[in-house]
């Protein structure tokens, strides 16, 4: 028998999903897939914006890349554990919709930091997006701009967060990498707070190398000369980025492996921007934010880039949704694709949900309108989830309409 899902103890939602996995595994069932599971896969490449069905569509951007290029945005680590498990990950969540609401109208407005978003899907900050289109993060930001999303700009945009800003129409959040030399991070600290960023988030996730295996075999398949764009030292792709202008990187690394949270303390001494930590995982780690007064948590692995846990963020959310307590705004990033899967995040506690890849295939396929076609979908999904599951605003939909198997 199944209880409800609030009262679900996590031993109990454990042993059914490995009850449901040895099931899985039995000869008997060998051949019958995960019922509808695969049906959201992939396609042949688009040359027609109106053909995209949905956001998997825009995958075949690929085609428009060079192979290098796309091994960046493609990658996981190791294995790809991380980055399938993403995607994995939603199906142990299912929903149960109410019947007999009146769902004429769907309102799926949301208040982040006091900003009202007219959805909950934000862009990810993803580096060196002129790898994908000429116009990169500006063709990025007025896609966001038209389709009122966040946008969260990389530390290693190719374009300067004053233009982006400019673009987007709005200050962007600032995504910060710690970088091994504090005058330098403080100075893009600096730099992100002048341009009126109103937050800034720290991502925490990557403090020491990962092996993108499928990057570099990618690379490998690539015939191009790249030295010119990227040089052929090791801190000369920084100099193409305008956030590392009149910064001199020698023997400085973006990543830092001493990072603690003396470091966080210290960030938090020096800016009045809102302090949001991306990469956390875990219930301690979220109850470290609370303690230390952080004001929002990125739930991520990275897009699985970065260690190979096998565990996928939805899986994460609700243990840290339940360490950060009610002060602390929760988002969420990692495989999203559906408007099933924002709903799912939404019923288990976070307040937005951010997309990667998804946007960056539809720059590479379309520019500024396939961003804006990927937003577009995603947020027609979701509005048609919250219906059909009989709710019409973000804050109805809560933990009673998932369940565990
Ligand atoms: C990223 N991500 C990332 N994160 C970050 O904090 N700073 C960065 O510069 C980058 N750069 C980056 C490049 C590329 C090519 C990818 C795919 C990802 C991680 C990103 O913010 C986000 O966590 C994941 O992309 C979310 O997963 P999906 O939506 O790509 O599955």
């Amino acid at each position: 028998m199944f209880t409800a899902p609030a009262e679900d103890s996590g031993d109990q939602a454990r042993n059914r999903r490995r009850f449901l996995q040895f099931l899985l595994g039995s000869p008997l069932l060998a051949s019958r897939p995960v019922a509808g599971w695969q049906a959201a896969t992939a396609s042949g490449a688009i040359t027609d914006l109106k053909d995209a069905l949905n956001v998997m569509d825009f995958e075949a951007a690929r085609q428009k890349l060079p192979p290098a290029h796309f091994g960046y945005l493609a990658t996981g680590v190791d294995d790809d554990a991380t980055l399938a498990a993403n995607r994995e990950g939603f199906k142990w969540f299912q929903l149960r919709p109410r019947r007999l609401v009146d769902v004429s109208h769907a309102d799926l407005r949301t208040e982040i930091f006091g900003t009202v978003w007219e959805h909950p899907i934000s862009l990810a900050p993803v580096g060196s997006q002129k790898a994908f289109h000429p116009e990169g993060e500006l063709a990025v930001a007025r896609g966001a701009r038209s389709m009122h999303a966040l946008q969260i700009l990389s530390t290693v945009t190719t374009c300067s967060v004053e233009q982006v800003n400019q673009a987007a129409g709005r200050p962007v959040w600032f995504q910060l990498y710690p970088t091994s030399r504090w005058e330098i991070t403080e100075r893009f600290v600096r730099r992100a707070e002048s341009a009126g960023c109103p937050v800034l988030v720290l991502t925490v996730d990557l403090p020491v190398g990962r092996h993108t295996d499928t990057l570099e075999r990618m690379k490998r398949t690539d015939a191009r000369n790249c030295t010119a764009c990227h040089g052929n030292s090791p801190g000369a792709g920084f100099q193409r980025k305008p956030m590392f202008d009149g910064i001199d990187m020698t023997g400085v690394g973006v990543y830092n492996a001493a990072v603690t949270w003396d470091f966080v303390r210290r960030l938090r001494e020096i800016t009045r921007m809102k302090l949001v930590l991306k990469g956390i995982q875990t219930r301690e780690d979220a109850q470290l934010c609370r303690e230390h007064g952080i004001d929002g948590i990125i739930v991520s692995n990275h897009g699985g880039r970065a260690e190979e846990t096998g565990r996928s963020t939805i899986e994460c959310l609700p243990e840290v949704v339940a360490g950060a307590g009610d002060k602390v705004t929760v988002m969420v990033d990692g495989g999203f694709r559906r408007g099933t899967d924002i709903f799912k995040a939404l019923a288990l506690g976070a307040r937005g949900v951010s997309i990667g890849r998804p946007y960056c295939w539809g720059l590479a396929a379309f520019g500024q309108a396939g961003v804006e076609k990927v937003i577009e979908l995603l947020r027609a999904e979701l509005e048609l989830i919250m219906r059909q599951c009989g709710v019409r605003s973000i804050a109805e939909i809560t933990r009673s309409y998932v369940t565990t198997p």
